[in-house]
């Protein structure tokens, strides 16, 4: 009989927004009549701005002709679209990177899935708890990490991030190989000061580490001393690989684009002790697995950055975090404690006192019909936890705080 890659079966039930909408789909079948708002996954509810739909209509066009269709593009993205992103997110920040250094893809999440496989299968993972749950989900299923045991996977160097650490992870006493931060952070909406992130760079460097920084919500920092990239930091170019999508930023969650920035002076080794480049190993496994962000979302991703672009999608972005200081307001009405929301579309509520956080989902949706995600789904100390997101429409998401408002804990 044909075996299967045990290291599944450690994982943990199904993926949690699986189990949420299942949930969810019950409680409608059983309540028709019921109107339910969900705040839960963070995806975008706000169209696509009109200078992205006419880069679409016009690269469609484009391919609908003899002298300007495209067939197979380069694995790594257009060189339109990363001399746009080089330019509009780093150049302009002072930031010197090289456009080859980027690599389009279609998703933030598959590129920060698939890119631990570059790394030995004894490499010691740390990552913020609660976190994300692509970055474990994906080690456990590559066999990084022992069974799970009252509430951990063993082998896994987990960072607490809790209210007494205001959701900072702490530098691990031990040594750890690679590091998953993701900041503004999801679930806590929380971010990470210039200072906080340079803590981490000098331990990447000193232990030799690999930081893989997530920072898919960069377009949601408002504050002076929050870095949008990690490569602000002197040193991080040496240690650091950079995740960052158009799903939040631009809308696209539907269109698929994102990129991964490799800066060749990353340097990994072999058990022998010979230095490898990481970005030469990026480059050979996108070549060998990826063919390509289709044309029409590159050129859609590349309007992203013209004045226009840039104008209408802050102009989005504003709108979101307006919904977010609606549901902060709503909470501090409803006398809960709540956090992030500030530089992130999330926000971390604290459940009232002895309410777990299933039973407050469940609260929320059978009194309120306003859909959210357990922490605890992030890990063990999301527990007493509960994330909103900021990203309905503004009619919606003051309904849904309308509801939340009124509810007696
Ligand atoms: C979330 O709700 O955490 C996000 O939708 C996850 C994602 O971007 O994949």
């Amino acid at each position: 009989m044909t075996r299967i890659n045990e290291h599944y079966l450690k994982l943990q039930g199904s993926y949690l927004f699986s189990t949420i909408a299942k949930k969810v789909a019950a409680y409608k079948i059983a309540h028709p009549d019921k109107e339910v708002i969900s705040l839960g996954i963070g995806d975008v509810s706000q169209p696509l701005v009109p200078a992205v739909i006419e880069a679409l209509h016009a690269a469609s066009n484009e391919m609908g002709q003899a002298d300007t269709f495209r067939g197979y593009g380069p694995e790594q993205g257009y060189a339109f679209l990363r001399e746009a992103i080089l330019q509009g997110d780093y150049l302009s920040r002072h930031i010197d990177l090289q456009a080859d250094e980027i690599f389009v893809s279609d998703g933030a999440k598959s590129d920060v899935a698939n890119f631990q496989e570059l790394f030995a299968a004894d490499c010691k993972i740390a990552l913020q708890n609660p976190v994300y749950p692509v970055y474990l989900d994906t080690n456990v299923m590559a066999g990084r990490t022992g069974e799970f045991v009252q509430g951990a996977y063993q082998g896994i160097i987990y960072l607490p991030c809790t209210e007494e650490n205001h959701f900072v992870p702490q530098l691990p006493k031990e040594h750890a190989d690679i590091i998953y931060l993701c900041s503004p952070n999801n679930p806590t909406g929380t971010a990470m000061t210039r200072e906080e992130l340079k803590k981490w760079v000098d331990y990447a460097k000193e232990h030799n580490s690999v930081i893989l920084y997530d920072s898919a919500y960069e377009a949601f920092i408002s504050q002076e001393n929050v870095p949008h990239s990690i490569y602000e930091i002197p040193g991080a170019k040496e240690v650091a690989v950079e995740f960052r999508s158009f799903s939040k930023t631009a809308g696209f969650t539907g269109l698929r684009c994102a990129y991964t920035v490799v800066p060749k002076s990353v340097q990994v080794e072999t058990a022998a002790g010979s230095k490898q480049s990481l970005h030469a190993l990026w480059l050979r496994r996108q070549t060998t697995k990826f063919n390509g962000v289709p044309y029409v979302v590159q050129r859609a991703a590349q309007a992203v950055y013209t004045e226009q672009g840039r104008a209408q999608t802050q102009a989005v972005i504003k709108g979101y975090m307006q919904n977010a200081r609606v549901i902060l307001s709503a909470l501090q009405q409803a006398g809960l404690t709540a956090f992030g929301g500030e530089n992130a579309p999330y926000i971390w509520l604290k459940t009232p006192k002895g309410v777990d956080s299933w039973t407050f989902f469940d609260k929320l949706l059978t009194e309120a019909q306003v859909v959210g995600t357990p922490g605890v789904g992030f890990g063990s100390c999301g527990e007493g936890f509960f994330r909103l997101t900021a990203f309905n429409t503004p009619q919606r998401t003051q309904q849904a705080a309308k509801r939340v408002a009124q509810l007696v804990f």
